[in-house]
């Protein structure tokens, strides 16, 4: 199949992206996004979000006339949505005494209907949101089919899944491989035309519920691996063991590689994804809803972690380093780290938290520092909550002339414990202290 013109629905991380790349590679483009501020600031020929290489290819999709930004979709050969996928706030369902989250699929079913009206006998639909199993089938097709055509014989119908990682997508869009599920082989074959256009990677044809499990079970599993992890931190404190050195040596054992404990999950993908399972079948999801409540729950390991070292914890100056929710990002998105700064404060401490990757940040209920040193400067203790190459490179001698604190929570395993108990700190280490 061979396309000219295409709208992408949903401008965001993977939207914007994914529209400049096709324009650049000579598709005309309609990008389409509801929010004006969105569609204001591309017009006005600037970027509403940070990745390496964006903008000079948006710039370059823009100068060339191939990418105009609208409000509202038009006539196209292809549509796709990339649309965000959250889940519900405050909206639990209950199964058997486990209560679970529910997709919010608004901004899915309000893309489709958008698309109504335009679409036309021949065309593609792609949905790239992640979504819960069965939603090409039963929430797009039929909401489409109210144009009069159907799904599979008058038009095709794909889902594919995105699966770059932010700070690479640029590579990763054209790089990786790419599953194109499609709700006939017809259309899985139309979907492999398109994205034909700019992706270098293998391009997979498959039905549209394999490829939309095929995402939700990546990430899933990502959890589920972090979990039983997590959960080897709170095992080695009982015994008496160091989790991390017994992680690395069970991963000296050919067939296992065990991830890295930490303050929680975060993102809002690793830890959203999972209940789009649960929520669409709760009675044979356990093990999934379990590892979600393990790493829900690891801020509060992490805090009697805190207490352990510093005792009752009102009144007392903590000092956090760290509140993305993961390395070298900007993103504090569903952070672990921001719900055990929520729970100190809760318990009486007084916090002051310094993210070097977006010191600016305003978060309700947060007291951001504006330098690493006035975070540091009159502290109890110092809590480390990020791996950021930064803090791992700190030199302990130089912070423990900035600082009162002479305690420190690696929640990490970012410091050697040895040269910080050298200049003068008590450390305390995530899955490495016995409990009282
Ligand atoms: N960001 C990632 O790294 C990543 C990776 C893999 C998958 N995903 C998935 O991709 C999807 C999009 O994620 P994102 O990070 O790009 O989201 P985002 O929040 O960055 O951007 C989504 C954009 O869609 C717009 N929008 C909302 N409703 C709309 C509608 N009805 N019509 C047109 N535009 C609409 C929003 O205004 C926003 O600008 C989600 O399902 C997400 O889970 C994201």
């Amino acid at each position: 199949m061979n396309f000219q013109k295409i709208c992408v629905l949903g401008l965001g991380y993977i939207g914007l992206p994914t529209a400049s790349t096709f324009a650049t590679n000579g598709l005309r483009v309609i990008g389409v996004d509801v929010n004006p501020r969105v569609v204001n600031t591309l017009k006005n020929g600037q970027i509403h979000i940070h990745e390496p290489g964006l903008r000079t290819l948006v710039e370059a999709a823009v100068k060339s006339g191939k990418l105009t930004v609208s409000p509202t979709p038009e006539q196209a050969d292809a549509f796709l949505i990339a649309v965000p996928t959250p889940f519900l706030e405050n909206q639990d369902e209950e199964y058997e005494g486990r209560k679970y989250k529910l997709a919010d699929m608004r901004a899915v079913i309000s893309a489709a209907e958008a698309i109504v009206p335009c679409l036309r006998k021949g065309n593609l639909v792609v949905l790239e949101s992640t979504s819960p199993p069965r939603t090409t089938l039963d929430l797009v097709a039929p909401i489409l089919e109210r144009s009069g055509l159907r799904a599979g014989s008058d038009f095709f119908l794909c889902y594919s899944p995105e699966r770059v990682l932010p700070g690479q997508i640029m590579r990763e869009l054209i790089e990786n491989a790419r599953v194109i599920g499609g709700v006939t082989p017809e259309s899985a074959k139309a979907g492999r035309d398109l994205y034909a256009v700019f992706v270098k990677g293998e391009i997979i044809e498959t039905d549209a519920t394999t490829a939309e499990m095929v995402k939700l079970m990546e990430n899933t599993t990502r959890d589920v691996n972090i979990a039983i992890a997590n959960e080897f931190s709170r095992l080695a404190e009982k015994f008496g063991v160091d989790v991390w050195e017994a992680i690395s040596l069970a991963n000296r054992h050919p067939r296992i590689n065990i991830l890295s404990p930490g303050p929680g999950v975060g993102g809002h993908c690793i830890s959203v994804d999972p209940w789009f399972f649960v929520e669409a079948a709760p009675e044979l999801t356990p093990l999934i809803y379990n590892a979600r409540r393990v790493n829900d729950e690891q801020p509060h390991f992490v805090v009697q972690k805190v207490k352990q070292a510093v005792g009752d914890l009102s009144g007392k100056r903590i000092a956090a380093l760290g509140l993305a929710y993961k390395p070298d990002v900007d993103d504090l998105r569903e952070s672990p780290a921001t719900e055990v700064v929520h729970i100190l404060q809760n318990e009486g401490a007084q916090v002051k938290v310094w993210e070097p990757f977006k010191p600016n940040a305003v978060m309700e209920g947060i007291d951001m520092a504006q330098s690493l040193d006035a975070a540091l400067l009159e502290a109890d203790l110092l809590i480390l909550l990020v791996k950021h190459t930064e803090f791992i490179n700190f030199d302990p001698k130089a912070i423990a002339a900035k600082t009162t604190a002479r305690l420190v929570v690696d929640c990490v395993n970012g410091w050697d414990a040895g040269s910080w108990s050298k200049s003068g700190f008590q450390v305390f280490r995530l899955g490495a202290n016995k409990l009282p």
